[in-house]
C-alpha cells in the first residue's frame, strides 16, 4: 500500500516536470510536450513559432498507421480544422488550439509544423489520456461467523485510467485496529483501463462507530471522493433484578410466590436471559417479553414462597457487548411469626384481658401478628377447642361480636395467626359485665316568650343512662345553642330576632333504648309585617290650626323606624323630609312592649295653613319583615286664603261706624283700627269660629263730625303670614241750603242780616196743595222738618210740606223748615199766605227781618231743638248777604257759590190785587 502511494507521487512529480514549457533545443518552435488529458474534457495543444522566416502555412498533424492526418492549421493565411473537436488555431505562427478528448484514441503523438518558402519547422509532443473512475454505492453485508456477528463494507472504483486507490476512514481515522481486515482487488483491461475494489470487515460488537467512509483517490480528481455508509452497532444492556411478592389465586389453591424479573434494558442486540437457582423446585417462566431495540428485555419467573424462602436466585445475562455471561444474584426474604397481639387494650401482654358490657354493639377485637409475614389468617376457638359461640366470628383479622354482647360470650378464647408453616397463638380472656336497667328519658320541647327574647328549651331528663341531646337548626339561623353540662337540657336563645319565614327548630335525643334518635321540633312563627295606621285631627294652637298626624306602627320584636315626608297632592311632586320644615314638630316614641309586640308612635304637628293641600306620608322601614319601606298617605286639607273687607257708613243711633270684616280658614288674626290721635269712638270686636272657618268683625263707632274727611285703617296681623292693611275714607259732607221749589217772594227783614223770609201763597179752598223743598249739598240723605211759629210740627209728605184739606186762613203763618244730615243743617223761613183766586199781586215786597228779629227766630228754633243750638247758630247766617255767605259756604267751587248766592239775592216781590 505504501509502495503504491509512492508510485502515484512519483508519477505526479513527473507529469509536473513534463508539462513545463521547454524550448526545442534552441530551435524557433516552442511546444508543450507530454501533455495529460482527461477523457471527456478539453485540452489545450500549444505550439508557437518564434523564428524570423516568413511562414506560409502551419499545421497540427498525427501519424496513424503510416498515414499523416492534418488536424488543423493555416493555409494561405486561412485557418482550417478537420472536425469540430478542434478549435481554429490562433494564427499561422501560433498554432495553440483547444481539443475535446472524446475517446481513448486521442492518446498518441501530435506533430506541429510551420512552413516557409524554404524550410519546415517541426516539433512533436505526446498526449496521454486519463479516465476518471466510476464509484458505486457502498454495500454493507452482515454475517455470523462461529457465533460472532460480522459486517463487511464493499467499496469500488471502476473503469479508470490509471487505477484508482481506495482508502477507509472510521471517525476520520484509518482503521488501524486488529479486528479490521481489508481485502483489496483489481483488474486491468487491454485498453489500459482498470478497476479497483476494497472490502472492510469487522466484528460488530468491537466496533462502536455507526458509519464507515470509503475514500477514492485518482489523479483526475481534484479531491478524493468520500462515500459514507451506515453500519450497525451493538449496545450493552443495563441489567437488573426485581422481586415482588404475589398472592396466589385462592380459588385455584395457588400458593403465594415471588415474581422475579430479570431485566436487560437498552441493549442491542437482544440479551439472552436465564435464571439460576439452588432450589429443587422448578421456577416457572412466564411468557417472556422481548426487547425491541430500546425497550427492555424481561424474563419473569414465579418462585413458590415455601420452596424459595431465604434462597439465592441469580439472573444470567448473555449479550455480545457484555464481556461474558453476567450474573445478578438476590436473596429472597425469609419469614418469621413470633406472636399475636391485640390492637387495643393490651392490659396483660401475656394473657390479654378484655372487659365488655352486656348489650354492647359493634365490638371488634383487632388481632395483629408480630413478625414479617406478608399476610396471615386468623382462626379462633374457645379454650376447650370448641367452636366459637354463635354471634361471634373472625372477620378479617378481628374477633367480632356481630350482634349484642351476651353474658354467654365470656370466656377464654385462643386465636392463632398462620402463614404456611409459620404459626403463633394468643389467649384472650373476655369478661362480660352485666347491663344496668335502662330508663328512657322524659322529653319536652317548649317555645317560651321572655320579656325581650324568645327561647326554645329542649330537655330529656330522668334517663339511665343519660340521654344525649343535640340541636338540628335550619340554615341561616345564626344562634349558638347551649347544652347543659349534663347534656339533658338545651336552651336555644333566639333573642329578639325576627325571622321573615317560619323556622322549625329540632331537638335530637339519643338513648340506648331508642333504636333511632328521637326528633322533636317546634316551629317559630314567622314575623308578621308591621301594622301601620295613620290618623289625623285638627287642633287650634296660638291662633293657628295645626294638623296633628299620628303614625302608629305595631310590629313584632323590633321596633320599626318611622320617617315623615311631605309632597305635592298627587304624590308626584318633590318629596321632602319633614324634619327641617318651618313650624313642624315631630315626636316619635316607642310606646309599649307587650310580649313580643312593640308599638311605635310618631306624631307630627304642622300648621295647616303652611302646608295646605300637600300630602303627608308616613314611611315605615327598618323592620326585618319588610323588603322595602311601607307608606301611608294623608292629604292636608286645602285652606282658603283670608278675605278682608272694610266698610264705613251710618250706624246705630246718631253714630257712624267703620267695620273691618275678616274671614279665613285655619288662621286667626288680630284686628286693629288705626285711628287719628285723640279719637274717642268705641271699638268693639265680634269673632266667631265655625270649625276651621274664622270670622271676626271689628267695629269702630264714632260721631260723624269727629272723623269727617279722615282716613281710617284696619290693620290685620296674622300668625306667621304677616299683616295687611285696609283703609276707608270718610267723606266731608256739607249742606249749602234748603231751597223752596215753589214760587216764593223774599221778604227782607234786615239789611245787614240779609236773612230772608220767603213768602208763599196757597190758593184758597183748594185741597192737597204742597210746598216742595230741595236740599243743596253733597249729603247722601237728609231729613226735612217744618214747624209753625207756635212750635207745632207740620206733617211732612217726604220732602214736601203738604196741606191736605182745603186751604184756609188757619194755614197761614210763619213756617220754619229745617233740612238736616247729622250735624249738617240748613233752615228756611216761609211766610205762608192764603189768597183767593182773583187776588192780585200788586207788588213784590221784601220783608227783611232785622237781625234782632232773626235772633228771635233763632231762639224759637233753639226751643224747637235744644241740643242742636250750637249747630243752628253756625247755620243760620244771613243767606241774603253774599259777603257773609262766603264764609259759611266753604266750597272751593266758585260757580256753585255764585249760584247759591244768586238764590238769595233774587227778590220776588209778591203783589196782591
Ligand atoms: C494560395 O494562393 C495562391 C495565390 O493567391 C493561389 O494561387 C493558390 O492556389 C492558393 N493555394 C490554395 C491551396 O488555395
Ligand atoms: C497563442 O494563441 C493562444 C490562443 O489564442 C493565445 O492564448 C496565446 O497568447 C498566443 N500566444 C502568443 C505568443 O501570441
Ligand atoms: C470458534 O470460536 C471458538 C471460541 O472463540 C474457538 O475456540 C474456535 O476455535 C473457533 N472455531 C473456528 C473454526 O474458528
Ligand atoms: C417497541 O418499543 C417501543 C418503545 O418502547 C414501543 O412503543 C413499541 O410498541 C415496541 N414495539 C413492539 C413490537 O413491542
Ligand atoms: C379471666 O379473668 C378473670 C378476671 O380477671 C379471672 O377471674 C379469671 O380467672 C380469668 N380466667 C382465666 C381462664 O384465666
Ligand atoms: C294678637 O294679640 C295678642 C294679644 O295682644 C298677642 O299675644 C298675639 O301675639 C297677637 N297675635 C299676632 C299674630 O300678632
Ligand atoms: C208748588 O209747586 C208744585 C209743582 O210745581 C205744584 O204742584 C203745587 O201746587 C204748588 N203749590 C202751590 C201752593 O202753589
Amino acid at each position: 500500500m505504501g509502495c503504491s502511494r509512492l508510485l502515484v507521487l512519483g508519477l505526479l512529480l513527473n507529469l509536473a516536470h513534463c508539462s513545463e514549457i521547454v524550448g526545442n533545443g534552441g530551435s524557433e518552435v516552442e511546444i508543450q510536450s507530454n501533455l495529460i488529458a482527461v477523457l471527456g474534457e478539453e485540452v489545450r495543444l500549444r505550439c508557437l513559432y518564434h523564428g524570423n522566416a516568413s511562414i506560409t502555412g502551419s499545421v497540427w498533424k498525427r501519424l496513424k498507421n503510416t498515414r499523416v492526418h492534418r488536424l488543423a492549421g493555416f493555409v494561405n493565411g486561412t485557418a482550417f480544422r478537420r472536425v469540430a473537436r478542434y478549435s481554429y488555431p490562433a494564427s499561422p505562427t501560433n498554432l495553440t488550439m483547444q481539443m475535446r478528448v472524446s475517446g481513448l484514441d486521442a492518446e498518441g503523438e501530435y506533430i506541429c509544423t510551420f512552413e516557409s518558402q524554404d524550410e519546415e519547422f517541426t516539433q512533436s509532443m505526446f498526449l496521454e489520456v486519463h479516465v476518471r473512475p466510476q464509484t458505486t454505492e457502498l454495500l454493507v453485508t452482515e454475517e455470523m461467523d462461529n457465533g460472532t456477528h460480522y459486517q463487511s463494507v464493499q467499496c469500488s472504483a471502476n473503469d479508470s485510467k490509471p487505477q484508482a486507490q481506495i482508502d477507509w476512514l472510521i471517525n476520520n481515522r484509518p482503521p488501524v485496529e486488529d479486528y479490521f481486515s481489508i481485502e483489496r482487488s483489481g483488474s486491468f483491461q487491454r485498453n489500459g483501463m482498470s478497476s479497483a475494489g476494497s472490502i472492510l470487515r469487522f466484528p460488530t460488537h468491537l466496533q462502536n462507530e455507526s458509519s464507515v467512509t470509503c475514500v477514492v483517490h485518482h489523479p483526475t480528481l481534484p479531491s478524493p471522493i468520500s462515500t459514507t455508509a451506515s453500519v450497525a452497532t451493538f449496545v450493552a444492556p443495563r441489567v437488573s433484578v426485581q422481586v415482588e411478592m404475589r398472592q396466589g389465586q385462592e380459588e385455584e389453591e395457588e400458593e403465594d410466590y415471588w415474581r422475579v424479573s430479570c431485566v436487560a434494558s437498552g441493549g442491542r442486540p437482544e440479551t439472552h436471559i436465564s435464571l439460576v437457582t439452588a432450589a429443587a423446585a422448578a421456577a416457572a417462566e412466564e411468557e417472556p417479553r422481548k426487547g425491541n431495540g430500546t425497550d427492555a428485555g424481561i424474563s419473569v419467573y414465579r418462585l413458590p414462597v415455601q420452596a424459595y424462602e431465604g434462597r439465592n436466585v441469580s439472573c444470567v445475562f448473555t449479550q455480545p457487548k457484555l464481556p461474558g455471561p453476567q450474573s445478578r444474584t438476590i436473596q429472597l426474604p425469609s419469614f418469621n411469626l413470633s406472636g399475636v397481639q391485640l390492637l387495643a387494650n393490651p392490659i396483660n401482654e401475656m394473657q390479654p384481658l378484655v372487659e365488655l358490657e352486656e348489650g354492647q354493639r359493634n365490638v371488634s377485637i383487632g388481632l395483629e401478628a408480630i413478625g414479617n409475614v406478608p399476610r396471615y389468617a386468623v382462626f379462633c376457638q374457645k379454650e376447650d377447642a370448641s367452636p366459637l359461640p354463635s354471634g361471634v366470628a373472625v372477620v378479617g383479622s378481628a374477633l367480632t361480636f356481630q350482634a349484642h354482647v351476651d353474658l354467654l360470650h365470656a370466656g377464654l378464647y385462643v386465636c392463632e395467626a398462620s402463614y404456611y408453616r409459620h404459626r403463633a397463638t394468643v389467649q384472650i380472656n373476655i369478661t362480660v359485665r352485666p347491663l344496668p336497667v335502662l330508663v328512657p328519658p322524659l322529653i319536652s320541647v317548649d317555645l317560651r316568650y321572655g320579656p325581650s327574647d324568645r327561647e326554645v328549651e329542649c330537655s330529656a331528663v330522668g334517663a339511665v343512662p343519660a340521654a344525649t341531646l343535640s340541636w338540628s337548626l335550619p340554615e341561616g339561623l345564626a344562634v349558638v345553642p347551649s347544652v347543659s353540662s349534663h347534656s339533658v337540657t338545651g336552651v336555644l336563645s333566639l333573642g329578639a330576632a325576627c325571622y321573615p319565614r317560619a323556622l322549625t327548630v329540632g331537638c335530637v335525643i339519643r338513648h340506648p333504648l331508642f333504636p333511632t334518635p328521637e326528633y322533636r321540633s317546634v316551629t317559630i312563627p314567622l314575623c308578621a309585617p308591621p301594622n301601620i295606621s295613620l290618623s289625623s285631627r285638627d287642633e287650634w294652637r296660638g291662633g293657628e290650626e295645626y294638623t296633628v298626624a299620628q303614625c302608629r306602627v305595631v310590629s313584632v320584636a323590633t321596633a320599626a323606624t318611622i320617617t315623615w315626608r311631605l309632597g305635592n297632592g298627587d304624590g308626584s311632586g318633590h318629596i321632602v323630609g319633614i324634619d327641617d320644615l318651618e313650624g313642624v314638630d315631630v315626636r316619635t316614641e316607642v310606646e309599649e312592649r307587650v310580649s313580643m309586640e312593640v308599638t311605635s308612635v310618631s306624631t307630627v304637628l304642622l300648621p295647616s295653613s303652611l302646608y295646605s293641600g300637600q300630602t303627608l306620608s308616613c314611611e315605615v322601614g327598618g323592620h326585618p319583615s319588610l323588603q322595602r319601606q311601607e307608606q301611608r298617605h294623608l292629604l292636608i286639607p286645602s285652606l282658603e286664603a283670608p278675605v278682608l273687607n272694610v266698610s264705613v257708613g251710618p250706624g246705630e243711633s246718631d253714630l257712624w261706624q267703620a267695620v273691618c270684616d275678616y274671614q279665613a280658614e285655619g288662621v286667626k288674626a288680630n284686628l286693629t283700627w288705626v285711628l287719628p290721635a285723640g279719637s274717642k269712638g268705641q271699638v268693639s270686636l265680634r269673632s266667631q269660629n265655625d270649625g276651621r272657618t274664622v270670622r271676626a268683625q271689628l267695629t269702630y263707632r264714632f260721631p260723624l263730625a269727629s272723623h269727617e274727611g279722615d282716613a281710617l285703617t284696619c290693620l290685620v296681623e296674622y300668625q306667621r303670614i304677616g299683616s295687611e292693611k285696609r283703609t276707608v275714607h270718610i267723606p266731608k259732607y256739607y249742606i249749602t241750603s234748603l231751597r223752596v221749589l215753589n214760587h216764593t217772594t223774599p221778604m227782607k227783614l234786615h239789611h245787614s242780616d240779609g236773612r230772608c223770609i220767603l213768602r208763599l201763597s196757597l190758593q184758597k179752598n183748594l185741597p192737597d196743595q204742597r210746598i216742595l223743598f230741595e236740599v243743596e249739598g253733597n249729603v247722601p240723605t237728609h231729613n226735612i222738618t217744618c214747624q209753625r211759629s207756635n212750635g207745632s210740627f207740620v206733617q211732612m209728605e217726604g220732602d214736601a210740606l203738604g196741606f191736605q184739606s182745603e186751604a184756609k186762613g188757619r194755614d197761614e203763618g210763619l213756617y220754619i223748615c229745617l233740612a238736616s244730615f247729622y250735624h249738617h243743617k240748613a233752615i228756611v223761613l216761609l211766610q205762608v199766605e192764603v189768597r183767593s183766586q182773583d187776588y192780585q199781586l200788586a207788588a213784590l215786597v221784601i220783608i227783611c227781618v232785622s237781625s234782632i228779629s232773626a235772633m228771635a227766630l233763632l231762639l224759637a228754633v233753639a226751643l224747637w231743638k235744644q241740643e242742636s243750638l250750637a249747630a243752628m247758630t253756625a247755620l243760620v247766617q244771613p243767606p241774603c248777604a253774599p259777603e257773609s255767605s262766603k264764609a259759611l259756604v266753604r266750597r272751593p267751587d266758585s260757580q256753585q257759590y255764585a249760584h247759591v248766592v244768586g238764590y238769595c239775592i233774587v227778590s220776588d216781590v209778591k203783589s196782591t190785587v
